[in-house]
């Protein structure tokens, strides 16, 4: 029943892919695939489920702001975390500075827009940025059980080179004194999290650990302890896919997270960890024929928990 899903979803949307763009903004990004369409399920049990254009590599993007929040949570707390990051949706676009201004002590509204990103980015425990970007990698590649994933260096050197935006928000929040040490050495661990190259089926596995209560399904071994689990489900499904994070609780109905490499990471809980990837996007940078596909599971499968 699921395969038989999964193959509809991904064959009857393959035409949406021309709806949308590849991202341009990041020059080397440009150099995706606009056609591809592919998805992973794997459940709670350790099945796994192919489909489509499944090896399509593909930068991790946004989708590392998930793991990037597991760790600020686990190496400071969630009262820590919470006081210099907010809990709320944002209806602008995920690199958005207008609101950080005018918002109260100038706090990020939440952990999935760049600027809380790169607030919890310096979160992470380690007294620099390699450090703090090492504990990142290692932590994806736990919950991904892939030793071999790397950063895509030519993303990195485009994200850095291009990351004009992030560096003014990076200023912004240093001079609002709710980041500390060397903006520089920051946003290199934030733009090296962005290009970490991964395929489906990792992403698949860190969703999988995400809907199992923080346990990985093919080791059982604890991965993320089940308070900090809950409240990156939760943020998952109030922030995870920027200005359009209602429509997509609407539509499918579960916390997922997007990214502008194509990627949509959806954890179904007690039951399964999605990965879709299709590079065209959409106006909010989420995959246009993505989206498609998580609707179209939804429906076949009863996914949404509401
Ligand atoms: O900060 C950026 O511009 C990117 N490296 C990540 C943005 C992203 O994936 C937004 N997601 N839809």
């Amino acid at each position: 029943m699921e395969k038989t899903a999964l193959r509809n979803a991904i064959e009857n949307n393959r035409d949406v892919t021309k709806l949308g763009e590849v991202a341009s903004y990041i020059p080397e990004l440009a150099k995706g695939n606009r056609d591809a369409l592919g998805a992973c399920i794997f459940d709670t049990g350790g099945n796994l489920l192919l489909e489509g254009d499944y090896e399509t590599k593909f930068t991790i993007q946004s989708v590392s702001k998930v793991i990037t929040l597991i760790c600020a949570l686990i190496d400071n707390g969630k009262e820590i975390v919470f006081s210099k990051v907010g809990n709320e949706p944002s209806s602008d676009p995920f690199n958005s500075l207008l609101k950080l201004e005018i918002e109260e002590n100038h706090k990020p509204l939440n952990p999935f827009i760049n600027a809380g990103a790169i607030v919890c980015t310096s979160l992470v425990a380690g007294d620099n940025g390699i450090e703090k970007f090492t504990r990142i990698l290692n932590m994806i590649r736990k919950l991904a059980n892939n030793e071999n994933i790397e950063v895509n260096y030519p993303v990195f050197r485009s994200e850095k080179l291009t990351g004009n935006t992030n560096r003014a928000i990076a200023y912004f929040l240093k001079g609002a004194g709710i980041i500390e040490k060397d903006v520089e050495d920051i946003l290199d661990t934030y733009f090296k999290c962005c290009s970490i190259e991964v395929d489906v089926e990792d992403i698949a596995r860190i969703a999988s650990v995400i809907a199992n209560n923080g346990i990985a399904p093919w080791s059982k071994e604890m991965l993320i302890p089940k308070e900090v689990n809950r409240i990156v489900k939760a943020t998952m499904s109030t922030c995870g896919l920027y200005d359009s994070s209602g429509k997509f609780s609407v539509d499918v109905g579960i916390p997922a997270k997007s990214g502008v490499g194509g990627c949509i990471m959806a954890v179904v809980p007690n039951r399964m960890g999605i990965a879709v990837v299709g590079p065209s996007l959409d106006k909010h940078g989420n995959s246009v024929a993505g989206i498609k596909v998580m609707e179209s599971l939804s429906r076949a499968l009863e996914l949404s928990i509401f």
